[in-house]
């Protein structure tokens, strides 16, 4: 077997995927047309080109506003699990957000059952686990993303549908001139709540927004963390503590352009300096990718070896919320898997 074929097979976990930037271009025209979004073109692939995180969001904000119903939801969920199954992901902690969704009347119960009746659905049919992370859009200032948290929160006691699916919150969207302490309360609110947080810093800002990520927002995690190796007592830290960073290099190349080649992509330093570093796409279906090829394209531009490979997905694991038990399961399955396809891979 060759090891492109041997990497999509490999069982991986991904931490770092938007789900609405798992939308097919398919169903990006489908749901355009049933919710009377104006598409400028019939391929929405050709808007696929970024020059900066903003104008990124401009697109993945248009891609957003096709969703109107918790049936779009339910299959946006479902399609996206079933694709990334198919390049050997067999658990996510998925991001959604639904400020522009709530602006517009859409109530989050809804948003939270049909996503959690197509994830169910894709789990029923791949066997692949998922759980959410619901992101406040930093676009939308702090009093939005509090409310979204008490409203999350209501939605808990309540028991309503699906809502034991959502398991943290997140901040995502446009970085640079948001200030990250805005959002401390709602994400103290998350904390009270018993959700886990994680919090985007340094995809386009310097360290010191992944200090307050850490810090004022009590992020567990940091969402690319690109910035981190820039800061030396910063990276001992992330280091020491095993602070996961969800890192999504191809990402980092064609969204934020802020790599000009993937070779140039400090993945390999932050590794090598110990830091917790795990690999992800970000939006594969606006960046043209799959997880298969976000390991395989690593692989390649890094130098990378069989070993590493395995490595970098037990590394998905230990970052991942999943309990002790969940993670032991996880572990053996991938290193059962992984032995059985190193030993089938092509030599020389
Ligand atoms: N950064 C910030 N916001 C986002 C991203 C990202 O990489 N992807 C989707 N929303
Ligand atoms: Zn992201």
């Amino acid at each position: 077997m060759d090891v492109a074929t041997a990497l999509d097979r490999l069982p991986k976990v991904e931490l770092h995927c938007h789900i609405e930037g798992t939308m097919r271009p398919a169903t990006v025209v489908e749901l355009a047309r049933k919710n009377g979004i104006a598409l400028s073109t019939a391929d929405p692939t050709e808007l696929y080109r970024y020059s900066n995180l903003d104008t990124f969001l401009e697109i993945f904000w248009l891609v957003q506003s096709t969703l109107g119903s918790r049936e779009d939801w339910a299959r946006l969920a479902y399609e996206s699990i079933v694709d990334g199954a198919a390049h050997g992901l067999v658990y996510r902690e998925s991001f959604f957000t639904p400020a522009r969704h709530l602006d517009a009347g859409q109530d989050l119960a809804d948003i939270v059952a049909g996503l959690a009746d197509g994830l169910a659905a894709a789990e029923g049919e791949t066997g692949a686990r998922a759980m959410l992370i619901a992101d406040i859009d930093r676009a939308y200032g702090g009093a939005a993303g509090r409310q979204m948290v008490e409203r999350l929160s209501e939605l808990r006691q309540a028991g309503s549908p699906g809502v034991e699916r959502v398991i943290g919150v997140g901040l995502d969207s446009t970085e640079i001139g948001v200030d990250p302490t805005d959002f401390a309360d709602a994400f103290e609110l998350a904390g009270k709540a018993g959700l886990h947080r994680t919090s985007h810093q340094g995809e386009e800002t310097p360290p010191s927004y992944i200090r307050l990520g850490l810090d004022v927002l009590g992020s567990e995690r940091i969402d690319h963390g690109l910035s981190s190796l820039q800061d030396p007592e910063l990276t001992r830290r992330l280091a020491g503590e095993r602070i996961p960073l969800t890192v999504c290099p191809n990402s980092n190349v064609v969204i934020a352009n802020a790599v000009p080649r993937l070779e140039l992509h400090p993945y390999p330093r932050m590794r090598e300096a110990g830091l917790l570093a795990t690999l992800n796409t970000d939006d594969p279906a606006l960046t043209d990718m799959d997880l298969g090829r976000e390991y395989r394209s690593c692989m390649e531009a890094f130098d990378y070896r069989w070993p590493d490979m395995v490595e970098i997905a037990l590394d998905g694991v230990e970052a991942t919320w999943l309990d002790d038990g969940g993670k032991r399961d996880l572990r053996a399955r991938i290193e059962r898997d992984a032995a059985a396809l190193g030993q089938g891979l092509d030599r020389g």
